[in-house]
């Protein structure tokens, strides 16, 4: 019998108009353009202004215009998932908010919450469900509105992150394209090093954990990064290896875009060339779950049916891992 896969047919990045440049953050926090482009590579970011906005915006926006290109009736979503850190509230999730928000009324919905890694774990969960048979249209979006959890008086989060996010649709096919193979993992040993201290049923908020500025991400970045650069360049490494993948046969690499450097040392370890690494870090800064939809969006003309991708990501969890996929279709 022929093997069904789960196939991307769409992909549709958004970020909100506010440019928030390192010119800007000089005058907020004592850091430097100079300093944030060569540890980071960032040279801007997007910020979601205005009352009543969150992520569900950024991924309903990112939905819409996925359902117009891929000329999609709302009705006809089967499900919903939504990687996110900054939902709109505690409950209910991030993914109902987005559903009504873009009349897919047939469809049910639930949040992943993995941060960076967040996009890649529910691309393969989503394509399970199409492997399956249970559904015929499944909407991935991963998005953050991360300005809502940095504290904008602490030069070593607020420079990183920005707001944004992007959706891709995936169906069944039984050509040889799709997602081919999917690695995960996590380890809350890392939870020290990457977190948000209260706000949760640990630390429910209270006047001093507002006053104690505890409701935004923490993070050490010196240790993150440590982690970071080896566990996504040996993931990525794995993945090729057990589908037998050289540099040489891989179309592009689609990092997690948190820092130029960790996107180099993966790129390296991959034996890839700079020329087919995804890279558009100096324009949105690190949107945790949104970077890697935002990116392939973005290169999205560049693409070709049957090109290799791998899709490799790391994050708060610790969480981390790579997807191997083939793309679906050629630019339209
Ligand atoms: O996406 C989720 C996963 N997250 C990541 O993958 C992030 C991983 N970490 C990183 O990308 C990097 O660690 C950062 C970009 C966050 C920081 O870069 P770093 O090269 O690791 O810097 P550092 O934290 O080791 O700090 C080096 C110096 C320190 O000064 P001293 O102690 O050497 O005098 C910092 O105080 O740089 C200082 N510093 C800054 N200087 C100017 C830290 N932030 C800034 C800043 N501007 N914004």
């Amino acid at each position: 019998m022929e093997k069904t896969r789960a196939v991307i047919t769409g992909v549709n990045g958004w970020v909100p108009d506010y440019v928030l440049t390192n010119k800007e953050l000089e005058t907020m926090v004592e850091t430097s353009d100079e300093w944030i482009t060569t540890r980071t590579g960032i040279k801007e970011r997007r910020i979601l202004k205005g009352e009543n906005k969150g992520t569900s915006d950024i991924g309903a926006n990112a939905i819409k215009g996925l359902l117009e290109k891929t000329n999609t009736d709302p009705e006809d979503i089967d499900l919903i998932i939504c990687a996110t850190v900054t939902p709109d509230m505690p409950f209910p999730s991030c993914a109902n908010m987005i559903a009504h928000k873009v009349g897919a009324k047939n469809s049910y919905s639930f949040d992943i919450s993995a941060a960076c890694s967040g996009f890649i774990y529910a691309l393969t969960i989503g394509s399970q469900f199409i492997e399956t048979g249970m559904h015929k249209k499944v909407i991935v979006v991963g998005a953050d509105k991360m300005s809502s959890i940095v504290n904008y008086e602490d030069r070593t989060t607020c420079i990183i992150f920005g707001d944004g996010g992007g959706a891709v649709m995936l169906e069944p096919t039984t050509e040889e394209v799709g997602v081919m193979d999917s690695l995960h993992h996590s380890d809350g040993s890392g939870s020290p090093y990457l977190h948000i201290k209260a706000g949760g049923s640990l630390k429910p908020a209270s006047e001093e954990t507002v006053r104690a500025k505890e409701h935004y991400a923490y993070q050490e970045g010196a240790t993150v990064f440590k982690f970071a650069v080896t566990n996504m360049a040996e993931v990525s490494a794995q993945i090729m290896a057990k589908n037998n993948l050289t540099g040489e046969d891989i179309s592009w690499l689609v990092p997690h875009q948190a820092n130029k450097r960790i996107i180099d040392a993966t790129a390296n370890r991959m034996n890839v060339g700079p020329e087919k690494v995804m890279i558009n870090i100096e324009k949105y800064g690190n949107t945790t779950a949104g970077t890697i939809p935002l990116c392939l969006s973005d290169y999205e003309s560049q693409l070709k049916k049957g090109d290799n991708i791998i899709l490799a990501a790391f994050g708060g969890g610790f969480t981390w891992g790579s997807v191997y996929l083939k793309w679906g279709y050629d630019p339209k």
